[in-house]
């Protein structure tokens, strides 16, 4: 079924929230300028405040474009950007949201097509659903579609219960759960990069790997979200989601066909091939007051926001297996926080070194093991480390790498929003997450929530995170110091 750009209403609870400000608004406009130039496309914003004007909405829309760097389509936003209230959520309020998207429908002679966003504080998904359902706007005349922006649950249990509210009202086929991560340029490559490359396919298991390291380090603070991050740390915030969907990409076998079910079936068969993860695996750390470029910035409990006695952990490292026949034995270290030194995020595979130490008697070099880097921001592209004889007599060995740079290639990438709403438009689901794999992610990390025995570990802001967590530094292409480099 093809069904690229057609026209539609997108309606976005949380329309007046930091999310459709920075993200949605601009992709969305971006979009209108180029892919979707042809389609008639009506937003609606969707918020509780019922003082706001219609026309107060449309400028500050137009402000949000503008402020991301592109142009703003006035006659586009004064005629097809909408503001709607929910108010306190009644029956009668998403009644009159239903009428309110009728007549733009009728007006502008749309089909009936609807795309609802969630993105909404994770108490507001339940009512919403709950409201979408029983006023009929789950059906429409055309398609209708939901979109549910992370935290999708806190925990298993709330995954599961959130997932039955959803297909209370809505079929699997109409859900789209976004992890933004896969919107992302770099991360989608990873499939193109392991099934159209046999070069590396056919080394990519435990025969040649010898370790996988996954690494998605921040600068930022909490900033302003000590609300919502407060609750989350970085666990649910980053590794449950971001993380495990690099893994999945990086560990999944070949799946039968390039579909969304496909590929999300081999996604799950890794999370379920994960044996339960040793609390001794596990690095929680917490950030103290530090320096991060420079500027001098405050520990994590004294944030705004934050209470003194938080135990949220803003820093994770763990260790994990994958108990099947390509991965058995080789060990994926998961690693990510905030008020790192560098913002990075990178999948380093190391392969074994050579069977036989063939120079051993001719030099006092360290062979390092062959390295494949896959940066997926900043300065996303690949490096391939290996090791070369330098020039003279003796058998002396360097490291030097092959380089390869998006930007060098094919200039900006385009931003994982644009790419996910475009697909949910277009009824592709393949860069969403379906409900057997969030759960699966969620019962992998469950026994590890709300422990109040394990540890946290204070690290500086700016530092690569606690020293419990092992030698790290992303300064260099890869991380030298934690390779384990033998005489060869
Ligand atoms: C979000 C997390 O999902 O991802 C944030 O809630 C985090 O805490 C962000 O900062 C990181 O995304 P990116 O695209 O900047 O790596």
């Amino acid at each position: 079924m093809n069904t690229r750009c057609d026209s539609h209403v997108f309606v976005v609870f949380g329309g007046t929230g930091d999310l459709m400000g920075r993200k949605l608004l601009p992709a969305l406009a971006h979009l209108k300028r180029n892919r979707l130039s042809e389609t008639p496309v009506h937003v609606v914003g969707v918020a509780r405040d019922r003082e706001r004007t219609e026309r107060s909405f449309r400028e500050w829309a137009a402000a949000a474009v503008g402020a991301a760097g592109f142009d703003v389509d006035s006659e586009w936003c004064g005629r097809c950007v909408h503001y709607q209230t929910i108010g306190g959520r009644s029956s009668e309020d998403f009644a009159a949201l239903g009428e309110r998207i009728e007549r733009i429908e009728s007006e502008n002679d749309l089909p009936g097509n609807r795309l609802l966003y969630l993105a909404l504080p994770p108490s507001g998904f339940e009512p919403t659903i709950e409201g979408l359902g029983s006023a009929g706007l789950n059906r429409g005349r055309g398609w209708s579609r939901i979109v549910l922006e992370k935290p999708f649950g806190r925990d298993l249990e709330s995954a599961v219960r959130l997932n039955r509210t959803v297909h209370d009202w809505f079929d699997e086929d109409q859900v789209y759960r976004i992890d933004h991560y896969l919107g992302k340029e770099t991360v989608q490559n990873l499939l193109v990069f392991r099934f159209a490359n046999p070069l590396f396919e056919s080394v990519w298991s435990r025969d040649r790997i010898r370790s996988v390291e996954i690494v998605v380090s921040e600068q930022l603070g909490v900033g302003s979200r000590a609300g919502y991050y407060d609750r989350s740390g970085a666990l649910r915030d980053m590794v449950q989601n971001h993380l495990i969907q690099l893994l999945c990409l990086t560990a999944m076998e070949v799946p039968a066909t390039f579909e969304a079910d496909s590929i999300r079936d081999e996604k799950v068969k890794v999370l379920r091939s994960i044996p339960p993860i040793r609390d001794t695996d596990v690095v929680f750390g917490r950030y103290t007051a530090g320096t991060v470029q420079g500027e001098p910035v405050p520990g994590y409990l004294e944030e705004e926001g934050v209470p003194a006695d938080s135990r949220t952990d803003t820093f994770v490292a763990l260790r994990l297996e994958i108990a099947n026949w390509r991965w058995q034995g080789v060990p994926f270290h998961l690693r990510t926080g905030k008020r790192l030194r560098k913002r990075l995020t990178r999948i380093t595979v190391r392969f074994q070194r050579p069977p036989v130490s063939l120079f051993r008697p001719y030099t006092q070099c360290r062979l390092s093991s062959n390295e494949l880097v896959i940066t997926l921001q900043p300065d996303e592209g690949f490096d391939l480390h290996f090791e070369v004889k330098s020039p003279g007599q003796s058998i002396d060995m360097r490291t030097e790498e092959l380089r390869f740079r998006y930007a060098e290639a094919f200039g900006p990438l385009p931003d994982a929003y644009e790419t996910l709403l475009m697909d949910a438009i277009d009824g592709d689901q393949t860069l969403f997450v379906r409900e057997d794999e969030s759960e699966a992610a969620w019962k992998l990390f469950d026994p590890l929530l709300n422990r109040e025995d394990l540890r946290i570990h204070p690290y500086p802001a700016g530092s690569w995170g606690p020293r419990e967590a092992g030698p790290f530094d992303g300064e260099k292409p890869s991380d030298k110091s934690s390779r384990a480099e033998y005489a060869g």
